[in-house]
C-alpha cells in the first residue's frame, strides 16, 4: 500500500520535529515545514491529502490563511493545532472547513487518533461517497426545501459532514433538527457506525448518566445488572444527544470530560473508558441565554458549538411550503395508499399563509390528516384543521373587534404571543413589554 503524505506546518521547531518523528514512526511520508509561505510553494507541486497546520505561524501567512485557500483549491483533511485559549478561532477554522483541532500542549496519540479518521475521511472523498452538491444531499437525505436559508444550512451540513467537530443544532420544535443530524452522519466516515440517539430532557441525572456511560451492578438503586452505556454502543459512530439544554450541571461536567479528554467513568466503576464518538447536540433552547444564567457551563458551551447550525422556523422560509407539501403528499400517497394529486391554489394560500408554531412537523401532520380525511384525490378546505382555515391559529395576526373589552383583546394577545414563543414566557415578555409575573398572574387569572 502506498504510504499516507502529509504535510505539517508548524513554526516551533519542538513541535515539528515531534511530529514528524511520531507520524514517520507510523509510517506516513512526512513533509515539513516552518512557514506558511513554504507550505504553499510544495502544495501548488502537489496535493496533499492530510495536512497538519498550526493555527499561528511566525510570517505573513497564517494556518489559517492556508486552510481557506487549501479548501477552495481541492479537498484535504486539515487538522488544525490551536494554542490555550484560542477557542474562538479553532471554531473559525471549523467552520471554514478544518477536520478538527488540537489545543497545544497535544498528546501525540490525539494527534495519531485524528490522522485514522483523516485518513477514513479522505477514502470516503476519493470513492466519492459524500454527496458533491446540495441537490445531491438533498436527494439522500430526504431533506426539502430550496429557500436561501435552506441551502446555506444544507452547506454547513455539508462541511460539518466532512468534519469530525461537535456540532450543535438550534432551532424551534418541528424544525428538523434531527433530519439534519441524521444527514450528517449519514454522509461522514463514520456512516457505516452506529447513530444513537438519546433525548436527554426526559431522564433523572442517574438514569441519564447511567444511559451515557453504563453503570455497574448495585452502582445505584435499580441498577441490578452491568449496562453499557451509549458510547460504548457508539463507538466509532456519532450520538444524537438531543435537548442538550436540560442537563443539569453535574452531568454536563461529565460530558465535558469527555469531549475534552475522550475519557469518561461508568457509575459506579473505577474504570476509565475512552470514547470515540462524535456528538451532535440539539436543543430549542437558547443556550447563550442559559449559560448567562449559569445554568449551562460556558466551556461545554463552547466544546459543542463548534459547527453550530440553526435551523429557521418554517415561517421565516415560507418559499419552502409548495415543495413541502409537495414531498408530504408524495410519502402519504404511498403510506395511505392514495392518489392525491394536486391541491388547489386557494388551500396553497391558507397554507402559506398560517404561521406554522409547531413548524414543519405540524404541516407534515396537517398533510397527512387531510389526506386521510379526503376520499377523493383532491384535498380541499374542509381537511383542514378549522384553526387554519380560520387563520385562527395564525400566531402573526389576531382580530380585534372594536367594541370587544380590553380585558380580552389583552387575553388574545398574551396567549397568542405565548403560542409564537412556545410557552417559553421569558421570551414573551420582552416580546409584549410587560413582566413575565403579570404574564403567570394572567395565566393563573384565567385558569
Ligand atoms: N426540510 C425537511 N424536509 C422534509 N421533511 C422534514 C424537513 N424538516 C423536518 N422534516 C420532517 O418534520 C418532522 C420533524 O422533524 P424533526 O424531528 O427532525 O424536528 P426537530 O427539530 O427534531 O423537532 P423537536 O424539537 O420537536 O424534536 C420529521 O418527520 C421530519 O422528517
Ligand atoms: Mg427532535
Amino acid at each position: 500500500m502506498d504510504k499516507v503524505q502529509i504535510l505539517v506546518i508548524e513554526d516551533e521547531e519542538v513541535y515539528r520535529n515531534v511530529l514528524c518523528i511520531a507520524l514517520r514512526e507510523h509510517n506516513m511520508e512526512v513533509q515539513a515545514v516552518a512557514s506558511g509561505e513554504e507550505a504553499w510553494e510544495l502544495i501548488k507541486q502537489h496535493r496533499f491529502p492530510l495536512i497538519i497546520s498550526d493555527i499561528r505561524l511566525a510570517g505573513k501567512v497564517s494556518g489559517m490563511d492556508i486552510l481557506k485557500d487549501v479548501k477552495e483549491l481541492y479537498d484535504p483533511s486539515v487538522l488544525m493545532i490551536t494554542a490555550f485559549g484560542e477557542i474562538e478561532m479553532a471554531v473559525e477554522a471549523m467552520r471554514l472547513g478544518a477536520f478538527n483541532y488540537i489545543t497545544k500542549p497535544f498528546q501525540v496519540e490525539d494527534i495519531l487518533k485524528n490522522i485514522d479518521r483523516m485518513i477514513l475521511q479522505q477514502k470516503i472523498i476519493s470513492d466519492q461517497l459524500q454527496p458533491s452538491n446540495l441537490e445531491e444531499l438533498s436527494r439522500n437525505t430526504g431533506i426539502v426545501g430550496n429557500s436561501g436559508k435552506m441551502c446555506n444550512l444544507m452547506n454547513i451540513a455539508l462541511k460539518a459532514a466532512r468534519s469530525d467537530a461537535t456540532v450543535l443544532i438550534t432551532g424551534e420544535s418541528g424544525t428538523g433538527k434531527e433530519l439534519i443530524a441524521k444527514a450528517i452522519y449519514q454522509n461522514s466516515y463514520r456512516k457505516d457506525k452506529e447513530f444513537v440517539a438519546i433525548n436527554c430532557a426526559t431522564l433523572s441525572d442517574e438514569f441519564l448518566e447511567s444511559a451515557l456511560f453504563g453503570h455497574v451492578k448495585g452502582s445505584y438503586t435499580g441498577a441490578i445488572k452491568d449496562r453499557v452505556g451509549l458510547f460504548e454502543k457508539a463507538d466509532g459512530g456519532t450520538l444524537f444527544m438531543d435537548e442538550v439544554g436540560d442537563i443539569s450541571k453535574s452531568v454536563q461536567a461529565k460530558i465535558l470530560r469527555v469531549l475534552q479528554e475522550g475519557e469518561y467513568i461508568p457509575l459506579g466503576s473505577t474504570e476509565t473508558k475512552k470514547a470515540n464518538v462524535r456528538i451532535i447536540a440539539a436543543t430549542n433552547k437558547n443556550l447563550l441565554e442559559s449559560v448567562d444564567n449559569g445554568e449551562f457551563r460556558e466551556d461545554l458551551y463552547y466544546r459543542l458549538n463548534v459547527i453550530n447550525i440553526m435551523m429557521p422556523p418554517l415561517r421565516d422560509r415560507k418559499s419552502d411550503i409548495p415543495l413541502l407539501i409537495s414531498h408530504f403528499i408524495k410519502k402519504f400517497n404511498a403510506k395511505l395508499q392514495k392518489k392525491v394529486t394536486r391541491i388547489s391554489p386557494e388551500i396553497e394560500d391558507i397554507l402559506m399563509e398560517y404561521g406554522w408554531p409547531g413548524n414543519i412537523r405540524e404541516l407534515e401532520n396537517v398533510i397527512e390528516r387531510a389526506m386521510v380525511l379526503c376520499s377523493g384525490n383532491k384535498i380541499s378546505k374542509k381537511h383542514l384543521p378549522e384553526n387554519i382555515v380560520s387563520r385562527k391559529g395564525n400566531a402573526h395576526s389576531i382580530t380585534v373587534v372594536p367594541g370587544s373589552s380590553l380585558y380580552e383583546a389583552e387575553k388574545e394577545l398574551i396567549l397568542r404571543t405565548l403560542q409564537l414563543t412556545k410557552g417559553n414566557k421569558q421570551e414573551a415578555s420582552k416580546m409584549l413589554g410587560i413582566s413575565i409575573r403579570k404574564i403567570e398572574y394572567r395565566i393563573k387569572e384565567w385558569g
